[in-house]
This record gives structure tokens, sequence and C-alpha cells, in this order.
């Protein structure tokens, strides 16, 4: 099973993909739920198609061996409702929402690219917005740990992401290859908005782990400053349809990761009030 596992991780770093059932050796150290939700925020996008009901919320257990809190308001107010510019229907938008009931449109929608500044393999592309934040954003990780971000795999065509999912559908079956790739014209990393990133110390790469190393902890917590938030969060599956992925961060601006810093909002299925997307 050990060997197995780190032979999936290889194959999985060759790939750039999700990681299907994670070796149990990476679950245990898995660290709090980042951003639990316990306030969903008031939906302030009008998604285009109807998508009522109830959004999910992150479990959420008490510590027993927390101090009783006095009676003062334990989470702030939720912001003032954020500009009604925010359109999460275009696939060329900042705030474009892209789920298991969201494809992009068209589904080969195919974004203006650069190559990433900061740390990375050849060949990595992301928009320039993108580009940008994460610069600043990899120069403050370093400035306060010590290691700045390393960027594994950003943009994916449509192409290559049909690709990488029929191969995980042949080794792992379908439904489980569902649980961590996104069927082709449905990836986030079709945008060229979102990246998977370790430290550049490399620790934890693609697995569960990175969530508990020094970069996966200062990303949770810090990652929002520079606009991006970390898609997949521990717990969210019946929302964000994927199982966690610590390393996955996808840019919105600073106004969506700053409202959903600020209102505890884990997910932007929450955010946007479109309802969970746990499948196709
Ligand atoms: N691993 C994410 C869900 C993707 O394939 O886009
Ligand atoms: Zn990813």
């Amino acid at each position: 099973m050990r060997r197995a596992g780190v032979l999936l991780a290889a194959v999985l770093v060759l790939t750039g993909c999700g990681a299907p059932s994670m070796p149990d050796a990476t679950r245990a150290q898995e660290p709090a739920t980042a951003s639990a939700s316990p306030s969903l925020a008031t939906p302030t996008v009008a998604p285009s198609a109807a998508a009522p009901g109830p959004t999910t919320t992150a479990p959420s257990a008490p510590d027993p061996a927390a101090p009783p809190q006095p009676a003062a308001p334990s989470a702030p107010e939720p912001a003032a409702p954020p500009a009604a510019s925010w359109d999460i229907d275009a696939a060329s938008s900042l705030q474009v929402l892209v789920n298991k009931r969201r494809p992009l449109q068209p589904p080969e929608y195919q974004p203006a690219l650069v190559a990433i500044s900061s740390a990375q393999e050849g060949g990595e592309t992301v928009r320039p917005e993108g580009d940008a934040a994460l610069t600043a954003m990899s120069a403050q990780m370093r400035a306060e740990i010590g290691e700045g971000t390393f960027v594994f795999s950003s943009y994916r065509g449509y192409d290559r992401q049909a690709e990488l999912y029929s191969g995980y559908v042949a080794r792992y079956g379908q439904a489980e290859a569902d649980t961590t790739s996104a069927r082709p014209g449905h990836s986030e990393h079709q945008t060229g908005l979102a990246v998977d990133l370790s430290g550049t110390g490399g620790q934890c790469r693609l697995s569960t782990c990175f969530g508990d190393t020094a970069a996966g902890r200062w990303i949770a917590a810090n990652a929002w400053q520079h606009g991006f938030v970390v898609r997949y969060p521990q717990g969210m599956e019946e929302v964000t349809g994927y199982e966690w992925e610590p390393w996955h961060v996808r840019y919105v601006g600073v106004e969506v990761s700053t409202a959903m810093h600020e209102r505890r909002v884990a997910t932007l299925e929450e955010l946007f009030g479109t309802g969970p997307a746990p499948d196709y």
C-alpha cells in the first residue's frame, strides 16, 4: 500500500492533477478544516440558471478543551454586498464559477496567457492577473517563512484535461476519477486562473499532507490577501464536488477573496449562492 501510494504520487506529479484516494498516512495529519462556514453569505450574484436550495456547511466540531467564550459576537457582520459587477457566468470573468454543474461557456474557451514569472517548472502559464498576484504572494511567503510558491500545474486546455481525465477513469474508474479530476470543459485550470502549487521546498507536493506543511498553512491563511482562494477545502466535498486539494488555488481577485475571508465563507458556491455542485 505504501509503495503503491508512492507510485501513485509519482504518476500524479507527472500528470499534474488531483490525487484520488491518497494513502491513509496522508490523511492522518490533516489540519483542522480551513475556513469553515459558520454563517452563509447572502447571495450576491444572480446566477443565469436558477439554482435554488440550501448550501451545505462544513462540519464544525466544538473544541471541548476551549474555555467558555464571552457572549460578545464571535463573527463579524457580513460586509455590505459587493459590487454587482461580479460576473460568475462569462468564461473570461475573474469571478467565473466553474464546477460540475457549471461548465465553461464555450466549453473550448481559451484565455490569453503569460508565462508564470515566479518559481515553476517549464512551460507553466496563467492569465496575467494571476501571474502578478502569484509573484506578490510568493514574495510575501518567502519573506515570512523562507520559501516561495512553486507552481507545478497551471493552465490546461480542453484537450489536455480530456486526456488527464480519461487517464484517471481508465486507472480508477469514473466514480473515483470524478472526486478528484474535472471533466473537460469543467476544470478551473482551463480558465487560466487556477494553479497547483507547493512551497519551493517541495514538501508533500500533490498530497493532502501539504495542508500541514508550513507552506500549506501559509497558503490557507494568507492566499486571500492576494486574491486567491483554496478552492477545494477540507470537508466541503458535498459543495465543491471534489476532495480536499490544499494545493489548488484559484485567482478570483481581492474583492472576492476578501469577502470570503471576512464572511468566513469557504467556497465560491456559498458566496455566490448558487447551491452545491456535488455531481454532474
Ligand atoms: N483537480 C481539479 C478538480 C481539476 O481537475 O480541475
Ligand atoms: Zn488543480
